[in-house]
């Protein structure tokens, strides 16, 4: 009888797992290049307008520039600007205006693999030295020396920041999900965090941003030499459903690129501490999960690569 019992529940599991496979959710999403939130080319890369109140009130907000020759700032990225322009810090004056934070502490107008960084004798978070490159650092040994690994591209042209290709793919199912991210032709040797950008509420009038670490910290991915890397996350939820009527969604997965190498735990960059997007940080892909998609993508990506 026991036995009896435990078969039909073999049974009926087996049956639920059917029915649950049957309601799952495949989903295979394309990665967009940006030069900030929303951004390409000084252009928007989607309309969030039917999702979000909020992100459809934004203009493209920058991240990174161009070198300005004799400059104190970078000049934004448009159609125009060659693709052999070295990518900069840029003080993203639009982006600060509209979250409220104060201007960040610099140096901008400077190739992004000059950002400085951390060394042993850092005592607070605007104390950072300028990283040297593989090539010529003399004596890599010493204390507080820093220097690019092998194969970090110390010269970023636009060109190289629009090759990056991406997939993400996953399932969804009982209001759950796992999700494969996979990067192909990024940044060699690339520090990246995974953020999931959507709001609260929306379309309500009390519709607010909502941001949080894409899976859980650590939410990040590095590059290998060749600019190629994956990883999985499972979510408590679906980052698919649709953003009309729920109490929170998810607009985009943003991957960060750290072009100063280290990473803000539970914060893309420290807006409101000095180091903020534009000067440590910004948008290279992302994944647009509740949006109308306005520019087409550009690379696509290889299932051969791998
Ligand atoms: C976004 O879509 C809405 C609805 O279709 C449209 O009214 C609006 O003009 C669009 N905005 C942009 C910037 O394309
Ligand atoms: C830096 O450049 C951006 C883009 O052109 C601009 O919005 C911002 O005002 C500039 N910041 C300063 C301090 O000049
Ligand atoms: C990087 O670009 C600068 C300015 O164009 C140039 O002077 C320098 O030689 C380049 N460095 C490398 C390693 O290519
Ligand atoms: C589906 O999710 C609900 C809520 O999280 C949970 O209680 C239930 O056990 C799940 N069902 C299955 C078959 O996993
Ligand atoms: C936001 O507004 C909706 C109605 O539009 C309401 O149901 C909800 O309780 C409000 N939430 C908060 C946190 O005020």
């Amino acid at each position: 009888m026991l036995t009896r019992t435990s078969g039909l529940s073999v049974l009926l599991l087996h049956f639920s797992s059917f029915l649950l496979l049957a309601n799952a959710r495949y989903f295979s999403v394309p990665g967009h290049i940006a030069h900030g939130v929303n951004d390409f080319n000084d252009n928007l890369l989607a309309n969030y307008s039917s999702s979000s109140n909020i992100f459809s009130s934004f203009p493209p907000l920058a991240e990174i520039g161009v070198i300005t020759p004799g400059g104190t700032n970078a000049s934004l990225i448009t159609e125009n600007t060659p693709l052999s322009s070295i990518v900069a810090t840029i003080d993203a004056f639009d982006f600060r205006t509209f979250l409220g934070f104060p201007p960040g502490a610099g140096p901008f107008n400077i190739p992004i693999s000059q950002a400085p960084t951390f060394n042993l004798f850092s005592s607070s978070l605007l104390e950072r030295v300028t990283p040297s490159s593989f090539e010529s650092s003399s004596d890599p040994n010493v204390v507080g020396q820093v220097y690019l690994s092998a194969g970090v591209n110390d010269n970023v042209t636009v060109a190289d920041w629009n090759r990056a290709t991406g997939r993400m793919t996953g399932t969804c199912r009982n209001g759950t999900a796992h999700v494969y991210i996979e990067m192909q032709n990024a940044l060699p040797n690339g520090l990246f965090s995974m953020w999931d950008v959507g709001v609260s509420m929306a379309l309500a009038p009390n519709e607010t941003l909502s941001l949080s670490p894409f899976g859980g910290i650590p939410n990040v991915l590095t590059t290998d030499r060749n600019g190629r890397g994956s990883i999985s996350r499972r979510l408590n939820y679906c980052p698919l459903d649709e953003c009309q009527g729920s109490s929170r969604c998810s607009l985009y997965l943003s991957m960060n690129y750290h072009f100063d190498h280290v990473v803000y735990g539970g914060a893309p960059t420290l807006d409101f501490g000095g180091l903020s997007a534009g000067q440590v940080a910004a948008n290279q892909l992302v994944f647009i999960l509740n949006g109308d998609v306005l520019i087409p993508v550009h690379n696509k990506f290889s299932f051969f690569l791998w």
